[in-house]
């Protein structure tokens, strides 16, 4: 503490010389900093270390030694340590026992929770609830402080529309905007509106860039797409979260435009700072400024670290480049020490904002770790994101159930409690979750269960005994799905059918006649067109989170009415994907099914719809829509434009339905998408009640990247159609002048 100290005076000598004051003086806090590190030392704040005994995330755990490397003052953050007396060890160790001591920043990935987990983020962007999604980041931030992190690896703003691809349970679906929204949610949650607090933490946008188009879905696979594309599907959700306030991105491990995006100075300098004015830090993903050697761009990891470094990567994830070659690369003038100066003084600032040099020991404690997480608002919020998570996708009217039915469980995610993390729940206890037997059976007294078969293989007499339990019920609840590891990083599939064991287990059942509902537990789009065809009702839980089984509970008692909306497309067969809403029109569009003829873009074996569509979901009343309006439907470029439309609760029951609106740009000069969201409000209405919803299009959201790759407007006409999904039939029409 003498030293940082120490650092203050250092810092207000300099400030009454320069008069710089900017944050509270920050800026000349850090400078003063600058002006006595050495060169190497700058070096070691470019450096994030994975601790052996870490949770390590990709194939090499480091070389390096990092207790020795902190000591030396050559380590800026250590990266996913589990241990929380090592996490304070290490931060003692850099602050007493180093030439400045200058405290490290504690990076983990908190994606949807830490202890309290919440559902999948895939899962969470359901809601189509912005506030919902803020506070379970601020619960994750919380937690995740209470450990001793400053820092969360989150939200993932990667668009992604192909289901293969494993880490779409990780983004929040196929929509730039609505992603956008979300993410951003996201970072005011972490963020709160004071970094430096204790209960707060840094976000940080990923994986930067278009990481969510890896070719074939195949995980760290090529990413090639035009700048346009680029700029109309993938940029904006991250700039969303850029824009939200995040004050750290990691560049991601694919290669863009033919140069990976850790080396890549138009992605990371010419795009993210001079275009989108980001001014926090930029942090590799794992390994992946060696990576660069792999992917044939750099001869070596001294070449890699030059590379990145005059990229604009501020900092290397694990492989050690910086430190080793960092020196070196400077005296043969091939990265200026200029260069170095600015990346580690962004990365000074930050740990300033975050308060580590006002007090490096305020984040976490034994005590705060033992006491304050699992509080009972954070399970609440868990139960109220899991809820509004769920989507209900088909229902012959079993559901909600009455409360007489004999009740069967069958299926391997049925009693489980690691079906309900997700992937990257690393600091999640699975024991504490409510699995959907627990849940069930505190709400409906004697649910009967049966395994029936295990994720991927028969067990012996399962059928059979599934068979006999089904008989003596009413209705069969079969939760299958993928388990929780079949999701998120390095989980590319070639099938996303439910696996075969499954289904066998399925057609067993349903050979008894008794009506089915199939609860879908998974972290991406599956292909159930048989199943679904099969079942009375069909609710995609995902993984739900901690309290997934009172939520299913809350769902099918009918205490909760559903309100998830899907935000990825389900195929109907694999051989759709990559499937999206807000695909393009093309020259020669599908006239649809009736059309005969074989000249237009369509499939010859299969329709061109999905099985599910985004915005799609049911909810235990229905919804009308009327009278969509815009009182002034001629404008000036730059003007806003309103539309409203009037929606009705025809049901029996109250509900909240969330109200979609879609833009579609009839004439423009580049191709367009057939819709895009562009709006959307969820409204709560009782049995007969009505509501106007009024949207207002500015003209940013008509805004789209032209052939010379800028952004903006153009006048002409658009089409407008509101609705409950992306089939939205009500339409009318304005003119830009
Ligand atoms: C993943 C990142 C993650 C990092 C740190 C990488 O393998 O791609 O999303 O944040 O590991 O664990």
């Amino acid at each position: 503490m003498k030293k940082i100290q120490g650092l203050a005076a250092v810092a207000l000598a300099t400030a009454l010389l320069v008069g710089c004051t900017i944050q509270g003086g920050h800026e000349t806090k850090v400078e003063a900093l600058l002006a006595r590190m050495t060169l190497a030392e700058k070096l070691g704040q470019l450096q994030q270390l994975v601790p052996s005994g870490g949770n390590i995330t990709g194939p090499d755990g480091g070389v390096l030694d990092t207790e020795e490397l902190i000591r030396a003052g050559l380590c800026g953050s250590i990266l996913s340590e589990q241990d929380q007396e090592k996490l304070l060890h290490y931060q003692k160790i850099a602050v007493d026992s180093t030439r400045l001591g200058i405290p490290l920043i504690f990076g983990y990935d908190f994606i949807h929770g830490a202890r309290t987990t919440f559902p999948e983020n895939l899962a969470l962007s359901c809601s189509w609830n912005p506030e919902l999604v803020e506070r379970t980041a601020a619960v994750a931030a919380q937690e995740a402080a209470a450990f001793g992190y400053h820092w969360t690896f989150s939200p993932m703003c990667d668009v992604a529309i192909d289901p293969r691809w494993g880490r779409v349970s990780e983004g929040s679906g196929e929509d730039p905007w609505l992603s956008g929204q979300l993410s951003a949610a996201m970072v005011r949650g972490y963020q709160g509106k004071d970094l430096s607090s204790p209960e707060t933490i840094l976000a940080c946008v990923k994986h930067f860039a278009a990481y969510g188009a890896a070719e074939a879905g195949r995980d760290y696979n090529t990413v090639d797409m035009s700048e346009l594309m680029f700029r109309d599907r993938h940029l904006p959700s991250y700039k969303a979260a850029i824009d939200a306030g995040a004050l750290s991105v990691m560049s991601s491990f694919n290669d863009f435009m033919g140069v990976p995006a850790s080396g890549n100075k138009w992605l990371l300098t010419d795009l993210l700072r001079d275009e989108l004015g980001f001014n926090g830090f930029v942090v590799s993903d794992y390994n992946a400024v060696t990576e660069m050697c792999a992917h044939g761009v750099a001869a070596d990891w001294k070449d890699a670290a030059g590379k990145a470094l005059n990229a604009g990567l501020n900092m290397d994830m694990v492989d050690g480049a910086f430190v080793i070659h960092g020196e070196q690369l400077v005296k043969e003038g091939i990265v200026s020490e200029k260069t170095i100066d600015r990346l580690c003084r962004e990365v000074l600032l930050v740990k300033q904002e975050l308060g580590l040099f006002d007090d490096p020991f305020q984040y976490g404690s034994k005590d705060k770790w033992e006491n304050d997480v699992y509080r009972p608002e954070s399970i609440q919020t868990a139960r109220e994101a899991a809820r509004e998570s769920m989507v209900l996708l088909k229902n012959e009217g079993v559901l909600p159930f009455k409360g007489t039915e004999r009740i069967a469980l069958i299926g391997p995610a049925g009693a489980s409690k690691s079906y309900t993390t997700g992937a990257w729940s690393g600091m999640a206890e699975p024991e504490k979750a409510v699995s959907f037997l627990e849940g069930l059976q505190e709400r409906f007294g004697s649910v009967r269960y049966e395994q029936g078969s295990s994720d991927f293989e028969a067990i012996e007499g399962g059928i059979q005994r599934a068979q006999k339990l089904a008989r003596q019920s009413d209705v069969v609840l079969m939760a299958l799905g993928l388990p929780s590891d079949y999701g998120g990083e390095a989980a590319s599939l070639a099938s996303i059918d439910i696996p075969e064991a499954q289904r066998e287990l399925f057609d067993a059942v349903a050979a008894t006649g008794k009506p089915i509902v199939l609860l879908l537990s998974t972290g991406r789009p599956m292909t159930i067109a048989e199943e679904t065809e099969r079942s009375a009702a069909l609710l995609v839980t995902w993984h739900a989170g901690i309290q997934a089984g009172n939520a299913l509970a809350d769902i099918l008692s009918g205490d909760f009415n559903p309100t998830g909306r899907l935000t990825i497309t389900f195929p109907y067969s694999l051989g759709q994907v990559p499937i999206h809403y807000n695909h393009k029109v093309t020259g020669r569009p599908n006239p649809g099914p009736q059309a005969t003829g074989r000249y237009f873009s369509r499939y010859m074996d299969v329709p061109n719809e999905p099985l599910f569509t985004f915005g799609e979901g049911l909810s235990y009343t229905t919804f009308a829509y009327s009278e969509i309006e815009i009182p002034e439907p001629e404008i000036r470029m730059g003007e806003d434009v309103k539309v409203r439309v009037k929606v009705t609760n025809t049901g029996s029951v109250a509900g909240t339905e969330t109200v979609q609106l879609y833009l579609h740009d009839l004439v423009a000069s580049t191709t367009r998408p057939v819709r895009e969201l562009k709006g959307f409000e969820r409204v709560t209405l009782s049995p007969g009640e009505s509501r106007t919803v009024e949207f207002t299009i500015t003209p940013e959201l008509r805004s789209f990247c032209r052939a010379d790759m800028s952004t903006g407007e153009e006048p002409g006409d658009f089409e407008v159609f509101a609705g409950h999904d992306s089939r939205a039939a009500l339409s009318t029409r304005f003119t830009v002048r």
